[in-house]
């Protein structure tokens, strides 16, 4: 994989791949979290298969999720980034976004947000990216917002009621 990193005040961002598997599993673990995630919890195997997966979109398609890390300690504060998405008609590209609960509220999701969406567009071929959220995050559709994402009217996704944002390309 290429040695490519997004940095930002606090952050710094790297591909995520197998080697970040400990941290990644023990986010997918957290019911607390993952609740807004497409799925729900995932197990070692199946967050291992994902990591595996993201570095495939990343050596094909040159972008996929980054790794976010505390730029000073290099501990693991989540993951961001774009992935495929087939269930939302027009759709191709969703960005996505999870904080470990310990680091939620502190701005975090915004600054990873930011640099991933900015350094997106150089590598995504499309002018469309799109988000997904149950329709009961509140976190999420406000951090969407914030990144300048637009809601689209709600849609039954694998028999839950979601939220659809889109962001297009400004340039
Ligand atoms: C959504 C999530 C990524 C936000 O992470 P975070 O680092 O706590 O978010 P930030 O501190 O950067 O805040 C981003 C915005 O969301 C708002 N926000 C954060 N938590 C919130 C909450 N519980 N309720 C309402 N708004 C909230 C912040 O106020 C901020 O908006 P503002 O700038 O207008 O004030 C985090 O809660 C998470 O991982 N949730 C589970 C996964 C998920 O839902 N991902 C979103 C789908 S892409």
């Amino acid at each position: 994989m290429d040695a490519l990193t997004l940095r930002t005040e606090r952050l710094v961002l790297l591909p995520l791949g197998v080697p970040d598997l400990d941290e990644a599993a023990a986010l997918y673990s957290d019911e607390s979290v993952m609740r807004y995630a497409d799925g729900g919890t995932r197990d070692r195997p199946t967050a291992a298969r994902q990591l595996e997966a993201n570095e495939r979109c990343w050596r094909s398609d040159g972008w996929g999720l980054w790794a976010v890390r505390n730029a000073e300690t290099g501990a693991f504060i989540g993951e961001c980034g774009f992935r495929r998405i087939t269930d939302v008609p027009g759709a191709t590209v969703e960005f996505s976004c999870t904080i470990s609960r310990r680091n939620w509220g502190q701005g975090f999701a915004a600054e990873a947000g930011n640099a991933v969406l900015y350094d997106g567009w150089d590598r995504l071929k499309g002018d469309l990216v799109h988000a997904v959220v149950p329709h009961d995050n509140r976190a999420g559709g406000q951090m969407l917002r914030m990144l300048g994402f637009r809601r689209l009217e709600d849609q039954l996704i694998h028999g839950e009621e979601q939220q659809v944002w889109d962001l297009q390309r400004l340039n």
